[in-house]
C-alpha cells in the first residue's frame, strides 16, 4: 500500500478547504493507493461528509490527538472523538515538538490512544533524534506505525532532501521499527515526486506546501497512475 497524506497545517477557511474538496470530484484513486487529507480539526467533519456526498476516494486524517482518553482536557481533541471520521492522525510533527513544546512521551501517548481506537498513528521522525523518538514508543505499537521522515531542513524550504537519502533514513527507521511503511515529507511538489516515488524503500509522502493547492494535489495523484 502506497500513502499519500495532504497536510494543510493551519491553511484555509471554511469555504477554501470546500473548494479543494470539490475540486477533487471525480478525480481517479489507484486501489493500492490511500489518499488522505488532514484538514484543520473544525473542517474535518466537514471534509469527511463532503468527501461521501462527492464520492471522491479519499479519507480523512488529523493532524494531531490529544495524549489523554476523553475527559476534562480542554482545547484537546481525544482518540475516540476522532475516530468517528478519521482514519489517521498524523502525531509528533515537528512543528508541535518546536511550538507545542511536544515531547517523546507525548508523542508515545498519543500513539497509544489512537492505537486504542484503530486509528492509525503517522508518526513523524526528524534526524538526530530518529532513534529517541521511536524509542519511546511502545514497541508493541510498531507494527501498527506509518512513519514519516521529515528532516526540518526539507520542511517549506523548497530544499526537498534526495530521493536516495530519504531511502537511506527509511532502511534506519525499518532497522529500529521493524517492516513499517515509510514516508517522506518535506518540500514535495509535482516536479519532484516521481523521482522518490521510484524508490522502493518508500511508501509514500506526508505533503504540506504542494497539498493546498488543488491542481497541484491532483497532479501529484496522477503520478501514481502513470
Ligand atoms: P512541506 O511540508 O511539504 O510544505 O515542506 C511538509 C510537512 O511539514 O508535513
Amino acid at each position: 500500500m502506497q500513502y499519500l497524506v495532504a497536510n494543510f497545517k493551519s491553511h484555509k477557511t471554511s469555504v477554501e478547504v470546500a473548494q479543494w474538496v470539490e475540486a477533487m470530484k471525480g478525480i481517479e484513486v489507484p486501489d493500492d493507493l490511500d489518499v488522505i487529507v488532514c484538514p484543520p480539526f473544525p473542517y474535518a467533519f466537514q471534509v469527511f461528509g463532503m468527501l461521501q456526498e462527492f464520492e471522491v476516494e479519499f479519507v480523512v486524517g488529523t493532524q494531531d490527538v490529544s495524549p489523554f482518553p476523553l475527559g476534562a482536557y480542554t482545547g484537546e481533541v481525544a482518540a475516540e472523538q476522532i475516530a468517528e471520521f478519521a482514519d489517521y492522525a498524523i502525531v509528533g510533527h515537528s512543528e508541535r515538538r518546536k511550538y507545542f513544546d511536544e515531547d517523546h512521551q507525548q508523542v508515545a501517548n498519543k500513539v497509544r490512544e489512537l492505537l486504542h481506537v484503530s486509528v492509525q498513528p503517522i508518526v513523524c521522525v526528524d534526524e538526530p533524534y530518529m532513534k529517541q523518538q521511536l524509542a519511546a514508543i511502545d514497541e508493541d505499537f510498531y507494527q501498527d506505525l506509518i512513519v514519516a521522515y521529515e528532516p526540518l531542513e526539507a520542511i517549506g524550504s523548497g530544499k526537498p532532501d534526495t530521493p536516495e537519502h530519504a531511502t537511506a533514513v527509511a532502511e534506519e527507521i525499518r532497522e529500529v521499527a521493524g517492516e513499517v511503511p515509510v514516508l517522506y515529507g518535506g518540500s514535495v511538489t509535482p516536479m519532484n515526486i516521481g523521482g522518490f516515488i521510484e524508490e522502493e524503500a518508500l511508501s509514500g509522502f506526508l505533503v504540506g506546501g504542494a497539498s493546498l493547492d488543488a491542481s497541484k494535489w491532483q497532479e501529484m495523484i496522477g503520478t501514481y497512475r502513470n
